[in-house]
């Protein structure tokens, strides 16, 4: 008998609403009450930096899905790299080793900077990170975690509830163990300084705090190089050195969370790279894979390596070092290397230069930031008060109407209160980048014209 084919089974066409609300109705969507979520794409294809949704209508992608499309979508060598490892075996025990994931942890500790040697395999970012804590834990014998108010670092529960995005309201318990702190945010500084004249007073004004809550109590401080969904910016030259000497004063594991900002996002392989800083932990995810199949990985230096070789590692999942994951990374590596890394480096010096001239002629854009393929434009109501124009953690139909309006142009950005976020896939060219930002500048256009009359 035939085997019905996977695609054969599957209905065409999600457009009509009786389709839709069927799928809405046995299907969760993340971060919303169900029944508000309006404009749910129904995706049914893509190539390069276009999807589609099942009516043929194509928007490029400038936010690589998720902020993990990085190589964009429908790459052959991913695909077949897949397929290949499908077509050998698809499944492994996570205490057995096989080819592809010990040559992906050998490639991890070359491309990952200084000492960071081996990595432990989760299926996303939220569990690297989830693993990362629990190691630092497990190497200190302390229990806090550190993470900036402005932070995202996943949907577990000990990460949710450590990370500062008010995504943790809801959900905080009041868990011990987790403690925030002001972390540098130049454009809206939370000590009324400005950048360099106040010589990183945020880094020490972590060092104070650190010192109150005790540093023999805490075991990690986990932060973004780039500091992505909760307000878009890079870290300010020097801060992360300085918050490697506070590490390295008191004892403290370093985790850099490169869940979105590794994997060339930035313009360099990994955002941290920017400064000489290596973390005592690096995460990834997300761009590991490019998003083909999940794939999460806590990355440690040789010192906490050696610790656990005579102590128990009390950690484990079912697909750690997934071999169909473990072929997508590896091909990802490859197209990494070949080229993608310093394609988006390029296109970000356009994309920054371009964002900047925006600016210039759209007053309600009060800061750019952009590294690499990863811009944050800051709106807001007038460039000299920076009064936001949508408030921290609202969500008014101002930003619903946006992200409609860049739809019709065939567009896809991500906005979060007043904060426009971009990654485009670093496989973008020229022509395709000045297109995007033409049908922003557009959207600008509309924007002005609503808030001003
Ligand atoms: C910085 C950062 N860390 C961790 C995560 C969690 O990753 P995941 O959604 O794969 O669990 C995210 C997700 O967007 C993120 O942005």
């Amino acid at each position: 008998m035939a085997v019905k084919t996977l695609l054969a089974s599957i209905p065409p066409s999600l457009h009509s609403s009786p389709a839709m609300s069927s799928a809405r109705a046995h299907n969760f969507l993340p971060w919303t009450v169900q029944n508000t979520q309006d404009n749910v794409v129904d995706i049914a294809g893509g190539e390069g930096i276009v999807f589609w949704n099942s009516k043929g209508e194509k928007y490029l992608d400038f936010v690589s899905q998720i902020f993990n499309v990085n190589l964009g979508h429908g790459n052959r060598r991913i695909i077949e790299a897949i397929k290949e490892q499908a077509d050998r075996f698809s499944v492994a025990n996570p205490s057995f080793m096989h080819a592809g994931r010990a040559l992906l942890g050998e490639r991890l500790k070359d491309v990952t900077p200084g000492n960071l040697s081996k990595s432990f395999f989760t299926n996303s970012g939220s569990e690297a990170n989830e693993i990362a804590f629990e190691i630092a834990r497990l190497y200190t014998g302390r229990q806090k975690i550190f993470a900036k108010y402005r932070s995202y670092h996943g949907t577990t529960l000990s990460t949710l509830t450590t990370c500062g995005d008010p995504r943790r309201i809801t959900l905080d318990r009041g868990q011990s163990g987790s403690v925030r702190f002001f972390g540098p945010y130049c454009y809206r500084c939370d000590f009324k300084l400005k950048f360099p004249s106040c010589e990183l007073h945020c880094a020490s004004a972590l060092e104070q705090q650190i010192i109150m809550e005790g540093p023999e109590t805490i075991a990690a401080i986990v932060l973004e190089p780039f500091t992505a969904a909760a307000a878009g910016y890079p870290a300010p030259p020097g801060y992360l050195k300085k918050v490697r000497e506070i590490c390295d004063k008191y004892g403290i594991v370093m985790i850099a969370d490169e869940v979105i900002c590794g994997f060339g996002r930035t313009g360099e392989w990994f955002a941290i790279n920017h400064e000489p800083v290596v973390p005592d932990i690096l995460t990834v995810a997300k761009g590991i894979t490019s998003g083909y199949v999940p794939m999460g990985a806590a990355i440690v230096n040789e010192t906490i390596a050696e610790h656990f070789e005579d102590k128990l590692l009390p950690i484990g999942c079912t697909y750690t070092g997934h071999p169909l994951a473990c072929a997508a990374a590896l091909a990802c590596l490859d197209e990494y290397e070949a080229g993608a890394i310093e394609n988006g480096r390029k296109m970000g010096d356009i994309f920054s230069t371009e964002l900047n001239a925006m600016k210039e002629r759209h007053s309600c854009i009060g800061d750019v930031r952009c590294q690499g393929l990863f811009a944050c434009l800051e709106l807001v109501k007038d460039q000299q008060t920076r009064e936001r124009l949508v408030e921290f953690n609202t969500s008014p139909p101002l930003v619903n109407d946006f992200k409609v309006e860049c739809f019709r142009r065939g567009l896809y950005v991500y906005m979060r209160w007043n904060l426009v976020l971009m990654a485009p896939p670093l496989i973008i060219n020229e022509a395709e980048l000045r297109d995007g930002l033409s049908r922003l500048d557009e959207v600008f256009d509309w924007l002005e014209r609503k808030v001003r009359g």
